[in-house]
């Protein structure tokens, strides 16, 4: 065996206390504690630990660790969130960030369970079945999809357009897109009828009736049942990586087919950063539906024969979400 050189072991305690620093973090997210401080007003440890009927010695051990890494500051007695924390907690303008430190939950679950979860058929979960993801939508997707506005209003999305939403899942980035933009009507599209039926009843309680309608469909089998120039819009967000590979570039066309105006879709690119390369693996062993990211060449071959196939259309890449995927957009 080759000697372990000092760096090797460098590098290998760094990447053990930047996981195990992870892991404080997701605790202190889900134990709400996080959520019970403030950036201005100390929290003492006594009073946290009366308000949610803590350990104080926990707390304690919990509160030295995070001062010394800066992720809450000491003053007057108790503890602030230090600005640091900003970029994570639910108030952050990197939503992208938001949704990546949710999903940190679903990861350390999945590799504690590894020994199942590799085998095949057995993740942890699958996304049509929501058991452990069932929160997934409004914990991390909805923060990946939050920036994804600006740029339909770049494109003038808008006034009373019509919008398919392929793999809308409950609708909630659909609703998102209704309150920017309250004169669209959107159809929503997803196999999942646990999502749809959520996503209905929250479309009912909020008032949205027509401007709202989703249906079960499967974005293989019935995509072709959609009309030539039947929307405006057609969008699929966060919808490529739990979808078979050969049928990505037909789902592609038909979107185009199906769009008067525009297409819009997210394609997360491995290569593209080290958040996408080591969360495919872990993806894949969450969730049994899980297909995969794009491998660099693999999404240019794509959108090389989509931008041939469609020699007139303006094909632009805006490079999103922590540099790791583009939104494509393809206007007519
Ligand atoms: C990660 S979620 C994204 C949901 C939503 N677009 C968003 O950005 O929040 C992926 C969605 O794709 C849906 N999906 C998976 N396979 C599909 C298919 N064959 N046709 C349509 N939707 C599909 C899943 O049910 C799930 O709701």
């Amino acid at each position: 065996m080759e000697h372990v050189s000092k760096e090797h072991l460098d590098e290998m305690v760094t990447t053990l206390s930047e996981s195990w620093k992870g892991s404080l973090i997701t605790a202190g997210l889900n134990a709400g504690i996080f959520s019970s401080m403030n950036y201005n007003t100390p929290v003492s440890i006594d009073f946290l630990a009366e308000k949610l009927n803590y350990d104080r010695n926990k707390l304690d051990k919990w509160f030295y660790y995070c001062a010394g890494v800066g992720l809450v500051n000491q003053i007057d007695g108790g503890y602030i969130l230090s600005p640091k924390c900003h970029v994570f907690m639910p108030d952050s303008p990197y939503k992208d960030i938001v949704g990546f430190t949710r999903l940190n939950d679903y990861f350390m679950r999945s590799a504690v369970e590894a020994q199942h979860n590799f085998k095949k058929g057995s993740s942890l979960d699958k996304l049509t079945e929501g058991k452990i993801t069932r929160n997934y939508q409004p914990s991390v997707s909805d923060n990946l999809s939050a920036e994804l506005m600006e740029y339909f209003k770049q494109y003038n999305m808008g006034g009373d357009d019509t919008l398919l939403d392929v793999g809308c899942g409950i609708g909630a980035f659909a609703r998102t897109i209704l309150k920017n933009m309250p004169g669209l009507k959107i159809t929503g599209l997803d196999p999942n009828l646990f999502a749809i039926e959520w996503g209905r009843k929250e479309n009912r309680e909020k008032g949205l009736g027509e401007r709202l309608k989703m249906v079960v469909g499967d974005a293989v089998d019935d995509i072709g049942e959609f009309a030539d120039k039947s929307f405006d819009w057609v969008i699929a967000v966060n919808l490529f990586h739990f979808f078979p590979v050969e049928h990505r570039l037909k789902l592609m066309k038909n979107m185009v087919r199906i769009a008067s105006k525009g297409v819009f879709f997210t394609e997360t690119i491995l290569e593209k950063s080290k958040l996408a390369l080591s969360a495919d693996p872990l993806m894949s062993l969450l969730w049994n539906d899980y297909t995969g990211f794009f491998r660099e060449h693999d999404a240019e071959n794509l959108n090389n024969q989509l931008a041939q196939a469609y020699p007139d259309a303006k094909i632009v890449k805006h490079l999103i979400l922590q540099n790791s995927t583009y939104l494509m957009a393809i206007t007519k």
